[in-house]
């Protein structure tokens, strides 16, 4: 996915939840990265409460230990290599705890991990978890346990996941896995493998159950979910014939599937690719009150150049095209981004096309990062990583600061407007106020009143932070 990140902020985090099951064997989850990875904790827990585990969020007393790891850059990958020095001496006390990595890292660097680095016992890959009972019975015999083998078909459709790291109110859904983009800096279709769709009928299932469940918001999730297509099932989008693809679902038929089930479900969706972006999304989005007025269209560069360097299959002119489509068919939207500074050979000029891209846009909201040359990528084999960290970090503050100043802009411009807002939770900073976003993906902060989690309130902004909203329910 352009792996979202609500990772930035949530790395690290730990999630838990309690199940009442009672095998004895207790297990630790701990997830990096994008949503996507999330999501996937929630069929890992799903599967081993399936037999008999019970969640810990104490490591210490884990009978198994699991990292859900990201791959994307490098400083996510020396994060799981420190935070493994600390599962490791669990051994310690606990000779029988079992160690395993998962998700991307596990895939990239496969073997590695148990043969020169010996800090796990089991290597599960992001297509393999349906393995991991097996492999825990592996492991417990003493062997290394190892199941990478991405697949071009799993998508876990069949599998309920069980809500993480929950609020009661939001759950991710994933709708596809894996991409085909081959974006030259990215690392994700080597960890993810092919792309895929899942049957449209088990996604509405789940958020139908989600709904019922008490949750108001589904975000489907996929690494370029413009690209879903459902064809029935095993047949190549590529080789379709015209009738085929016209029975096939596409992604914004199915955007609208999700919002048919309830007026009161939201749903918000990440993430977009520019090149696949097209104008029957914006219109679903139009046309459906419930599906959130938010777009995270990831740019990368503001050059043409820079980008054909990246293989992402747009230019410049073409990106601003979507953004001229966005503003035409929903102009209330917001639109965030992804930006990579010092890319290969990048220069000057282009970086100046990135900061004069974000001034035209203005983006709400938008993840910065300075390159990070990935093993096996096309970037890797094909071009030199010669922009300097010091150029890298100077640009990269350049972007940020730009990007700070549209941000608080973009906020200010929600003052003195009333807001649709989906309630929570408590707001971190008072419990005497709660806190909720509006459609735009705003955070927003009001009384707390009498209202619960999960309501729906208008609140008539009054005032602003640099990035949340402040208001009265009206
Ligand atoms: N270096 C820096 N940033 C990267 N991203 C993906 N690969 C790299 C890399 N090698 C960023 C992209 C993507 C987001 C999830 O992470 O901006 O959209
Ligand atoms: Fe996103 Fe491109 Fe990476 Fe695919 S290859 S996950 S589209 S950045």
């Amino acid at each position: 996915m352009e792996n979202k990140v609500i990772d930035e902020s949530r790395q690290g985090e730990a999630m838990m939840m309690e199940s009442g099951n009672n095998s004895g064997k207790k297990l630790f989850l701990e997830s990096y990265g994008c949503q996507m990875n999330f999501s996937d904790s929630e069929i890992v827990a799903s599967i081993l409460i399936d037999k008999g585990y019970t969640t810990t969020n104490d490591y210490k007393e884990a009978d198994v230990i699991f990292v859900n790891t990201c791959a994307i850059r490098e400083n996510a990958e020396s994060r799981v290599r420190q935070r493994l020095q600390d599962y490791k001496k669990v051994k310690k006390n606990n000779k029988s705890a079992l160690i395993g990595v998962l998700g991307c890292m596990a895939e990239r660097l496969k073997h590695q991990f148990l043969e020169q680095e010996k800090l796990v016992d089991i290597v599960v890959g992001p297509d393999a978890y349906r393995d991991l009972p097996n492999l825990i019975d592996v492991a417990e015999t003493g062997q290394k346990a190892v199941n990478v083998i991405l697949s071009k078909e799993e998508t876990y459709a069949d599998i309920s996941p069980v809500r993480l790291d929950n609020n009661g109110v939001s759950a991710f859904v994933s709708i596809m896995r894996g991409c085909d983009n081959m974006c030259s800096f990215c690392v994700v279709p080597f960890t993810r493998g092919r792309e895929r769709s899942r049957e449209p009928e088990t996604i509405v299932r789940e958020c139908k159950e989600a709904f019922d469940k008490g949750y108001r918001e589904v975000t489907l999730l996929g690494q370029n979910v413009n690209s879903y297509l459902w064809t029935g099932g095993g047949l190549k989008k590529e080789i379709l014939t015209e009738e085929q693809r016209n029975n096939a679902t596409t992604f914004a038929q199915l955007l609208e599937m999700v919002a048919l089930i309830h007026p009161d479900l939201r749903v918000r969706y990440s993430t977009s690719h520019p090149k696949d972006m097209g104008d029957d999304v914006l219109e679903a989005m139009a046309r459906h009150e419930n599906i959130c007025k938010y777009i995270h269209l990831p740019v990368q560069s503001g050059s043409s150049e820079v980008l054909e360097k990246m293989n992402r299959g747009y230019s410049r002119e073409w990106y601003l095209d979507r953004i001229a489509a966005i503003r035409r068919i929903m102009p209330e939207a917001a639109i965030s981004s992804d930006i990579i500074t010092g890319f290969c050979g990048e220069t000057e000029e282009q970086h100046q096309e990135t900061l004069s891209l974000m001034e035209y846009v203005k983006y709400d909201f938008a993840y910065m990062f300075a390159y990070s040359e990935r093993p096996k990528t096309l970037a890797e084999r094909k071009y030199k990583d010669d922009i300097s960290e010091d150029v890298k970090s100077r640009r990269l503050t350049e972007i940020i600061d730009l990007q700070r100043k549209h941000s608080e802009q973009r906020t200010k411009e929600g003052v003195g407007k009333i807001h649709r807002v989906l309630v929570e939770g408590i707001s971190k900073k008072s419990t005497e106020m709660m806190s909720g976003r509006n459609s735009q993906n705003s955070v927003v902060v009001f009384p707390k009143g009498n209202l619960k989690k999960g309501d729906y309130v208008n609140v008539l902004a009054t005032s602003c932070t640099s990035s949340t909203l402040i208001g009265e329910v009206v």
